[in-house]
């Protein structure tokens, strides 16, 4: 990595490839923007490719947190973090947002907070509702968990359902590649995270006011959030591409990096 803003709460890195309309992509939880490389690798002859570690996730900081009292993440939060990195880089003109899964939960907060902002929004292996009670209750165990047994359980909790599950046999370097990644995110972001995730508000309200090109990716054999969730949102957005990659998993950036570069650079060549 990379580049490293010092903000007063906390440095936020950053990785930036390219040249052309800015393309910021944001990453899922509990991951940093390592998980972009094959997107900064190929799209970055298309695009301004921006790829932040949201805080305490990768190279940036942790800011200052108690385990008595743990700050949630907002999605909000963490939407005002790309609009503050996106200010110091002196980036004004409106950019395509991408977000895969919680990356995609922010990319639809900033559309909330930001719509001026935005050119194109790419939604990848996400969804717009909020949390049902047993995912809320799920994740307050995970929070309490991961701070009785630290980072490394949450991301072997997750692991196996992380990937299409014929992955788990086909590719075991991308299964230690996620591995290692997700082991780079302190603790306060993982319970940061999960409270914010927790209370996130319920997006599909403004899917239909929503004016930008937008491109919604999924892979079919998601483990984590169905295609139909993905297929129901696509529906909700006007205009909305819906781009189904088979056999790729929740990771579909990775899984199927060729097919989903090229569903990017198609739908947005426009701009
Ligand atoms: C993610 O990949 O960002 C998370 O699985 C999202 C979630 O837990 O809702």
């Amino acid at each position: 990595m990379s580049n490293i803003f010092h903000f007063p709460d906390y440095d936020m890195a950053y990785r930036r490839q390219g040249q052309g309309i800015p393309l910021v992509l944001v990453h899922g939880f509990p991951l940093n923007s390592r998980m972009w490389l094959p997107q900064l690798q190929e799209l970055s002859q298309y695009f301004t490719v921006i790829a932040p570690d949201l805080r305490g996730h990768g190279c940036s900081s942790q800011p200052d947190w108690s385990p008595d009292h743990p700050q949630p993440y907002s999605m909000d939060l963490l939407a005002d973090d790309l609009a503050r990195l996106l200010d110091v880089l002196e980036i004004s003109e409106p950019v395509i947002l991408g977000g895969l899964s919680m990356g995609g939960y922010i990319a639809l907060a900033f559309q909330r907070r930001y719509p001026q902002r935005l050119a194109g929004l790419l939604l990848a292996a996400t969804r717009p509702g909020p949390d049902s009670p047993a995912a809320k209750e799920a994740r307050e165990k995970s929070a309490t968990q991961a701070m009785g047994s630290g980072v490394s359980a949450i991301a072997e909790a997750m692991l196996p359902r992380l990937l299409a599950p014929a992955a788990y046999t086909a590719n075991p370097d991308l299964i230690e590649t996620c591995r290692s990644i997700m082991l780079e995110i302190s603790l306060g972001a993982v319970v940061g995270d999960l409270l914010g995730m927790h209370q996130r508000p319920d997006s599909n309200p403004q899917l239909a006011a929503i004016r930008v090109p937008v491109l919604v990716v999924h892979g079919d054999a998601d483990q984590i959030i169905p295609v139909a969730e993905a297929q129901a949102m696509a529906a909700a957005i006007p205009g909305a591409k819906l781009v189904i990659l088979p056999g790729a998993g929740h990771m579909v950036n990775l899984e199927a990096s060729r097919a989903f570069n090229q569903a990017v650079k198609e739908h947005f060549k426009q701009i």
